[in-house]
């Protein structure tokens, strides 16, 4: 297999939120502020909100449970914009439900007061959409290059999307879509063209997804498609021993409804 070079990198529609970056940056940070709260009170006490992190589809719910070494908690109180559904409590503990998660990623505080000192600790939830299809297309043989298109459709949060294209199990690109951080459902369309030598066009192409969440990666693949099957014309042969080059480009067509508005249609899906 010749080599790939990839030409130039085209994008259509740039959403810049930087926010999302750095809040992504200092997620680690966050979590461990329950533990690295000291004070000079005299009953020095933890506080814990667990899971740290929790990665939900869209509308989902999850419980995040606050506990404390406090031996005698006074009050415990949960900060948060979610909405919240039932509490549950025991010795040290509070556990809190957390209903229709829809903001891509959510910092939720809970502080303990103990004996007149207050302590917190921080979890975040991200809310992700698994792709409804990764579709594909037949390549489109023009002289000896073939173009690629690979779409992938109803994803969320793109910005943790990864879209890769794989020949026979090897890699011939991949691209992570991190400066993409809107609040919309999104479809993705990667284009590549790739030039082909004649010997190894029957391995099977793939475009695969990956969705990366820190503790939560989620994959999906299209049907493997040969390029043999279009590679009839006549010039295909003549110009496939010349150098191989490639033109990548990745088209981003956002849904126009923010999130919210897409759930109630997609929550089927
Ligand atoms: C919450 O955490 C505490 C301390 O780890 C544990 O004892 C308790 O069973 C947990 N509650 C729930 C509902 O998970
Ligand atoms: C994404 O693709 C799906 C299926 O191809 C289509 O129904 C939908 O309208 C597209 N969404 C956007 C935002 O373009």
């Amino acid at each position: 297999m010749g080599s790939l070079l990839p030409l130039s990198l085209l994008i259509l529609l740039v959403a810049a939120y930087p926010e999302g970056g750095r809040a992504r940056r200092s997620r680690r940070a966050l979590g461990a502020q329950g533990l690295a709260l000291r004070g000079s009170s005299p009953a020095p006490f933890w506080v814990r909100l667990s899971p740290e992190f929790t990665a939900v589809p869209p509308g989902g719910s999850v419980w995040l449970n606050c506990s404390s070494s406090c031996p005698l908690p006074e009050v415990f109180r949960l900060h948060t914009l979610l909405l919240r559904g039932k509490t549950l409590s025991g010795r040290g503990w509070v556990a809190y439900q957390l209903l229709d998660l829809k903001a891509w990623s959510s910092d939720v505080h809970c502080f303990v007061t103990c004996a007149g000192e207050t302590r917190g600790a921080t979890a975040r939830i991200t809310t992700y959409k698994v792709p409804r299809s990764v579709i594909l297309e037949p390549p489109v043989l023009v002289g000896s290059e073939y173009t690629l298109r690979c779409h992938v459709t109803h994803v969320f949060p793109v910005g943790l999307l990864v879209v890769t294209l794989r020949r026979g199990g090897r890699v011939i690109y991949s691209e992570s879509l991190e400066r993409f951080t809107r609040l919309d459902l999104a479809n993705v369309t990667l284009t590549y063209v790739l030039s082909t030598e004649p010997r190894d066009s029957w391995l099977p192409v793939t475009c695969h997804a990956r969705l990366n969440l820190d503790g939560l990666v989620i994959r999906s693949s299209s049907a493997p498609i040969t390029l043999t099957a279009f590679a009839w014309h006549p010039a295909s042969k003549a110009l496939a021993f010349t150098s191989i080059a490639a033109l990548v480009g990745i088209l981003l067509v956002i849904g126009v409804a923010y999130l919210r508005k897409c759930l109630l249609t997609q929550s089927q899906t």
